[in-house]
């Protein structure tokens, strides 16, 4: 079972960028625990991270024949604008799991609309690095019921 992982915008700079929201892990430590998770679940985890809103596109569409079951997806700032990845995601058709390492609904009302999330079918919102091992454990859970020769 493989799972793409994708972060959006800025979200290299974890560890850098507004410490009092996002906390004080970089980016490297998020890779190291989503690859430690990965194994596990005993599934194969590919991460990806862009702040290129078509290259974000490009890479959600490669899924769709690069042998990847499941996507979970941080779109970062385009979530609450980027009706191309939404578009993606839905063109795909591949299970996907939305996370936002903050409470988005507890910030800016820009912020509460998703519409990332709606090609989503779990949400892991404001649980920190957590929500992507929870995000991770849903997807091997649900694919497996799903589609037992993943
Ligand atoms: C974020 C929340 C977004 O609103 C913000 O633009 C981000 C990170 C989060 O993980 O909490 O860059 O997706």
């Amino acid at each position: 079972m493989k799972l793409l992982i994708v972060n959006g915008p800025n979200l290299n700079l974890l560890g850098i960028r507004e410490k009092h929201i996002y906390g004080e892990a970089d980016y490297e430590t998020l890779c190291r625990s989503i690859r430690s998770w990965a194994e596990e679940l005993g599934c194969k985890a590919e991460l990806f991270q862009s702040n290129h809103e078509g290259a974000i596109v490009d890479r959600i569409q490669q899924a769709y024949s690069d042998g990847t079951d499941g996507i979970v997806i941080n779109p970062a700032a385009y979530t609450h604008t980027s009706i191309a990845i939404l578009d993606a995601l839905k063109a795909v058709q591949l299970p996907a799991a939305e996370v936002h390492i903050s409470d988005v609904n507890a910030r800016e009302p820009f912020r509460h609309i998703s519409y990332a999330g709606m090609a989503c079918e779990a949400h892991f919102i404001g649980l920190g690095f957590d929500g992507y091992r929870r995000a991770m454990e849903y997807l091997c859970a649900h694919i497996g019921k799903a589609n037992p020769e993943a």
